[in-house]
């Protein structure tokens, strides 16, 4: 049933995502009225605050992570703010919890920023308090387990609580704008569909490259990972946009209908097709940085690098590769996926000296918004020594084309979503499962063979083997 929320309930409400993130895009979204008039929004942390320091803390954060011409707003939005300290461990509290919440009319959407560990106490909590009654939906943020079976387990906790239409996980990678516009891209042209398959497509890479290194989250990154980090989630969310078949309409069902059937079909990794590595001691945008041991402050097996060749095994993709790569401390911050297509079956121009290369799509998602379609064009010119044919780009900048639109990030659609309960853009318990599947596999071949991370320097792409991955194949990563 759909409603639109007049309650938000926030646990992890003091976290680094709150500050980051939730709060910015709450009060982002309320500037702009599109807040419902009466939505109450209730922070909840162990942290023991009253209200008004926690309108204090919210003010902080706001002033820090707001862009300075979208800080108009910060008083109004503050009133909405509420504060009630609860140990999400014990049954205590919720029913402060509860009364701070009050009646809700048309409905309320919780949001669980907290470890996963506190899921199903903060699920029994709310059962307790009879929070978990009525027009109550909840939204999950990451990581929802380290592997299938921590995720069985926390999916089976909430759902006891909570049916799957009711459960919105979140990747905020779907909220990304560039990704929801591959969809545009993919379903709103005539142009793709049909040369969308093996027959016209030679591979895909997908790159999610970050400068930064482990920042303040050192024990939950050393458990996790690259792999359980950006793989099992972002990296497979956007394989499966990439891949899919065109799902009957833009809705919920029946786009991740599409996507689970793509994360089904993913072929378990070979040993010789996953590369891992961890970063030392280098310089990114020429600032030195400490190698990621020297960070932690002890010696670690924890890769901090992973690249993949991944195949999805259906007809629609025979014998085409995806290339996937993440890591920390590269030497750009850039996650874009790279459509390379084939050659053309034959040149005309080969005998006037001229040399074709195949089209590439390049979707660039961040930092820079944008598609880009590499096409052959002539070089102008009488052509008395030869034809020459050079690639020229088609491009278009998102925000050149689009300059009257306000920008959002992933946040702020997602806790509208959510708010409003529109579940398209958030994660099925299949896909999370399929996801975990097929990641499990990966390390369980590492485990296996013992395999160990490489090392690389920080700012460099990652180890050579890397490289080697796709240049055994005769492909160039798309590092420019
Ligand atoms: C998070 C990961 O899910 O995504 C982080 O836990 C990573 O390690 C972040 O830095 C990247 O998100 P974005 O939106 O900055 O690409």
């Amino acid at each position: 049933m759909s409603f639109t929320a007049d309650r938000l309930l926030l646990f992890g409400a003091t976290g680094d995502l709150a500050q980051r993130m939730l709060l910015p895009s709450l009060c982002a979204l309320d500037a702009d009225d599109l807040l419902h008039p009466e939505l109450k929004i209730v922070g909840t942390a162990r942290s023991d605050l009253s209200t008004r320091d926690f309108r204090d803390f919210a003010r902080e954060a706001l002033e820090k992570h707001l862009p300075s011409n979208r800080r108009g707003g910060i008083a109004q939005f503050l009133n909405r703010l509420h504060y009630v300290p609860v140990d999400a461990t014990t049954p205590e509290g919720y029913g402060d919890l509860a009364r701070e919440v009050g009646e809700y009319e048309s409905g309320l959407a919780i949001f669980l920023s907290t470890a996963p560990s506190l899921f199903e106490a903060t699920i029994a909590g709310l059962e307790h308090a009879g929070l978990t009654k009525g027009n109550v939906r909840i939204g999950l943020e990451k990581p929802l387990g380290t592997d299938l079976e921590s995720s069985c387990e926390i999916n089976d906790a909430v759902s006891k609580a909570f049916p799957e239409d009711r459960i919105f996980r979140i990747d905020h990678y779907l909220g990304k704008e560039t990704v929801q516009n591959l969809l545009a891209l993919r379903f709103a042209n005539l142009l793709f569909e049909p040369v969308w398959n093996a027959t016209y497509i030679d591979h895909v890479q997908i790159t999610v490259a970050e400068t930064v290194g482990l920042e303040s989250r050192v024990a939950y990154y050393d458990d996790s990972g690259a792999l359980r980090d950006m793989v099992q989630n972002h990296m497979l969310q956007l394989l499966a946009l990439v891949a899919m078949e065109p799902p009957t309409s833009f809705d919920a069902t029946a786009v991740r209908d599409e996507k689970v059937k793509v994360l089904r079909a993913l072929r378990d990794v070979d040993r010789d097709e996953v590369v891992t590595g961890q970063y030392r001691a280098g310089a990114v945008n020429g600032q030195a940085v400490p190698g990621y041991d020297e960070e932690l402050g002890k010696e670690s097996d924890t890769e901090t690098f992973v690249a993949i060749k991944a195949h999805v095994d259906n007809w629609r993709w025979k014998g085409v590769p995806f290339y996937m790569r993440t890591g920390k401390r590269l030497p750009e911050r850039v996650t874009e996926i790279v459509v390379q297509f084939r050659c053309i079956p034959h040149s005309i121009f080969q005998g006037r000296g001229a040399r074709t290369q195949p089209n590439r799509l390049v979707i660039g998602i961040q930092p820079e918004e944008n598609i880009q379609m590499t096409m052959m064009a002539k070089v102008p010119g009488l052509d008395r020594d030869g034809l020459r044919l050079r690639s020229v780009p088609l491009d278009i900048a998102m925000p050149d084309a689009f300059s009257g639109t306000v920008r959002r990030i992933a946040y702020e659609r997602l806790l509208l979503d959510l708010i409003e309960g529109d579940q398209t853009l958030f994660v099925r318990r299949d896909e999370v499962e399929a996801q975990w599947e097929w990641i499990d596999a990966i390390r369980a071949l590492w485990g296996e063979n013992g395999i160990v991370p490489k090392t690389y320097s920080a700012g460099s792409w990652g180890p050579s083997a890397a490289i080697a991955l796709a240049e055994r194949d005769g492909v160039s990563w798309h590092d420019d």
